[in-house]
């Protein structure tokens, strides 16, 4: 599928016992249902990305171009995150991610 969410859920990122803010794993689940979106976009919970230091990260990838988003600290990052995989899944598609979004996004071979 050329167009994919992963959302790392790994040693760091999600983990509520080293301070930092859950994962929404069953919001992202149930959304990706609801709206139907794994038809294009495909979702992966995965392990450690990396760059942990970023926490949480996730990597929304388009072919083979690939936006790094970390410190997704609140709900709302993970809403845009469903908004913008949202309309992969609509005749609008087009790869702009939510404004929200754009502060976050790192690059994973210098930013940490
Ligand atoms: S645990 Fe998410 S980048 Fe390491």
């Amino acid at each position: 599928m050329p167009v994919k969410v992963t959302v790392c859920e790994g040693c760091c990122c999600g983990n509520v016992d080293k301070g930092h803010p859950e994962v929404p794993v069953n919001y992202l689940l149930d959304a990706w249902n609801e709206y139907d979106i794994a038809k294009h976009v495909e979702l992966e919970i995965s392990g450690c990305l990396g760059p942990c230091s970023k926490h949480n990260v996730s990597v929304l990838k388009i072919q083979d171009k690939e936006i790094w988003i970390g410190e997704l600290n609140e709900e709302s990052h993970y809403k845009a995150i469903v908004e913008w995989a949202s309309k992969f899944s609509s005749i609008q598609g087009g790869d702009a991610i939510p404004k929200i979004l754009q502060d976050h996004v790192f690059d994973p071979d210098e930013d940490y």
